[in-house]
């Protein structure tokens, strides 16, 4: 039987790794894409007994290390039959700042080209193989501050309300496309205990902004999910839910 391969951006730490031991898991093989290679072999070693998964190292802010990504997963796919069922689009990135003046212009195309540029990059690139395999599935990962503007949260906050417009736009043109398209959803954790949410939680302490507090209570409290709860619930929105439910949705956990 073609063995199914899933697509996991930022898959190094924090919600990616555990999606990655999610899915692999359910059975599938797992192509781990982030910057550091230590961080995606840690990841690797992580996953069940019997799994396979391989690492992808790669800045998919950098238009050259795209493109050689895709060309490694086509190679890497083709000659074995593998199908490409499932794109996650989980890296995500953006520094808090202090005030209209701190936003600094380039963190903004930082956080513009990881979390916006790179989904539709990456999606573009890899369409032929995720047509191939359909039903295939592409996931978004978005954010509550796209649609809540709180200070000091800028590039984070304007690059993931984008890739909520980025959702959308692709959605339409699939719904109009003359061939078979993957299902695509945008699905927006809440708060997620990760590595990524404790160094922002630093760097806004750093700019004195006032979510910190509400950050610091509910970490505290243990009212965050933990990047397991909610790798499940992803897994369960890409493999489990009916194409009727996916499709142009946007999901929670
Ligand atoms: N945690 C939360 O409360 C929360 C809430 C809402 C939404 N989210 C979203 O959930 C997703 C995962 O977040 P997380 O909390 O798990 O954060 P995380 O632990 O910081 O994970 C993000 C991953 O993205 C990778 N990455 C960053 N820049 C990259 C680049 N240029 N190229 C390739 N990979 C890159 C990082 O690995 P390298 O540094 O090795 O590249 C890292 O492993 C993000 O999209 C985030 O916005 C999180």
């Amino acid at each position: 039987m073609a063995t199914d391969v899933a697509v996991i951006t930022g898959a190094g730490s924090g919600i990616g790794a555990a999606l990655a031991v999610e899915l692999a898991d359910r059975g599938l093989s797992v192509a781990l894409i982030g910057r550091r290679r230590d961080a995606l072999e840690r990841t690797c070693a992580s996953l069940p007994e019997g799994a396979t998964g391989f690492v992808l190292p790669g800045d998919i802010a950098i238009r050259d290390d795209r493109q050689r990504l895709i060309t490694k997963l086509g190679e890497r796919l083709e000659p074995t039959g593998a199908r490409l069922r499932y794109l996650v689009h989980n890296a995500g990135v953006g520094e808090p700042a202090t005030g209209i003046e701190g936003i600094d212009p380039d963190d903004l195309a930082q956080a513009l080209a990881v979390n916006v540029t790179a989904p539709l990059a990456l999606t573009q690139g890899l369409l032929p193989l995720l047509r191939a395999a359909y039903p295939s599935r592409v996931l978004m990962v978005g954010a509550g501050i796209a649609d809540r503007p709180q200070p000091g949260t800028g590039s984070y906050g304007i690059s993931k309300k984008a890739l909520a417009r980025l959702f959308e736009q692709l959605t339409m043109e699939f719904a109009r496309s003359a061939v078979t398209e993957p299902d695509v959803a945008l699905f927006q954790p809440g708060l997620v205990d990760t590595p990524g949410i404790r160094t922002h939680l630093e760097a806004a302490r750093r700019c004195g902004l006032p979510h910190v507090d509400y950050l610091d209570q509910a970490l505290a409290a243990g009212q965050s999910r933990s990047a397991e709860a909610v790798a499940g619930a992803m897994a369960e929105a890409l493999i489990d839910i009916s194409t009727e439910h996916f499709a142009g949705a946007f999901l929670r956990p």
